[in-house]
């Protein structure tokens, strides 16, 4: 379940919140867009409950409402919405035939990104737009492609290599285009035939940049070929090992399955940011290479700031700042006082977790002070009561 937070460059706290959990009188601070990459609903709509109904009925997993409006630190995303679903669909005509101009469009969406990535735009933790399952992929390729090129960025890549390493990250997935939707949007357990076609993708994804009259460069090819590879040879469709993997590769690797698994699918929940970088973690030099990994876990937060978390003090706290070096002792403003908490200051006080969608939505429903944070300001047990 995705319910982190996210700061505006106004500095108003977004909440992602599962369509699950949505409220009529909410109001969109985001706008969705459908599976086409259409408009369904322009970012300040109050919501009523027909609308929660339809964008359950339309595959919307989580939507961006308004919440906490309290902080001052501006972050801002790198990619706007327009831009963002124009990026989706850019890649969505491309993959489905709009060959000759589209591959136009594809290389200039890549500069774009490199060049907004160089030019010092911050990427937060909370990447992937709201969309419906069948845009997954889309939504999810632009996303690996930021966090590729942010790695690329760390690791003192050229212009030259980050225009490679984002248009194969970008494309890392374009022969999902070859495997049936049905197989690549099942809710439930794939079949082993089932999960043997969807691994067959980075080999169509590579025969259609073969067949392609566009001129792709061969180390951008090798990241569509060799995302799934891992460093113990685990992975396909190869098993390459260790070095035989190239860097640019093992880049994507990681940024995707990061990406895959704080992302809301249609079979499963999103893991929280803190797992997945504990996960990642543990990965050094068993799914990916320890320097690929090191450089990774720069660029990502396990509590970006925005994220509501609960405290062993029992009080609850949206995370302000993140100082350098100490991803796990962020700055956190505690909800119902507004006093910030400096936990690597408050060497005795731990973050035991986040939100869940429910308790966030208490929050924004009873103006911050739900039984639980109400609970901590008298000093009680979170939740008792
Ligand atoms: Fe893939
Ligand atoms: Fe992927």
């Amino acid at each position: 379940m995705r319910v982190r937070v996210n700061l505006t460059e106004r500095g108003v706290v977004l909440l992602k919140i599962s369509t699950k959990f949505l409220l009529p009188g909410m109001k969109l601070a985001r706008p969705v867009y459908g599976k086409n990459g259409e408009l369904l609903l322009k970012k300040g709509v109050v919501l009523t409950a027909g609308y929660v109904m339809s964008l359950r009925r339309c595959g919307i997993l989580a939507v961006d409402v308004d919440g906490l409006t309290d902080l001052s630190e501006e972050h801002r995303n790198l990619l706007e919405d327009e831009v963002r679903s124009d990026v989706m669909n850019v890649v969505r005509g491309w993959s489905q035939g709009e060959k000759r101009k589209g591959f136009e469009r594809v290389v200039e969406t890549v500069e774009r990104i490199v060049d907004e990535i160089l030019s010092g735009k911050e990427v937060i933790g909370n990447l992937t737009e709201i969309c419906s399952a069948d845009m997954y992929t889309y939504a999810h390729s632009v996303d690996v492609c930021v966090l590729s090129l942010t790695v690329g960025v760390k690791l003192g890549y050229s212009r030259k290599d980050l225009l490679l390493l984002g248009m194969g990250s970008l494309l890392h997935d374009l022969g999902k285009s070859r495997v049936p939707p049905e197989i690549l949007n099942k809710p439930g357990k794939l079949t082993p035939g089932e999960f043997r076609e969807i691994k067959k993708h980075p080999v169509y994804g590579y025969k259609i940049i073969l067949e392609s009259q566009d001129r792709i460069d061969s180390r951008s090819a090798a990241v569509i070929l060799n995302h799934h590879e891992r460093y113990d040879g685990t992975g396909y469709p190869r098993g390459l090992k260790g070095e035989e993997i190239d860097e640019m590769s093992a880049i994507c690797a990681v940024a995707d399955v990061y990406n895959a698994i704080t992302t809301d699918r249609v079979y499963r929940k999103a893991y929280p940011p803190h797992e997945a970088y504990e996960m990642v973690m543990a990965s050094g030099n068993l799914m990916f290479s320890a320097r690929v990994v090191e450089a990774f876990l720069k660029c990502v937060l396990p509590y970006p700031p925005g994220s509501v978390v609960r405290l062993s003090n029992d009080l609850i706290g949206v995370v302000s700042r993140v100082k350098q070096g100490f991803p796990f002792r962020p700055v956190v403003r505690i909800v119902n006082s507004g006093e910030e908490l400096d936990l690597l200051q408050e060497s005795s006080v731990v973050i035991t977790g986040l939100l869940r969608s429910e308790e966030l939505r208490d929050l924004l429903t009873k103006g911050g002070m739900s039984g639980a944070a109400a609970a901590s300001s008298s000093g009680r047990a979170a939740g008792n009561n």
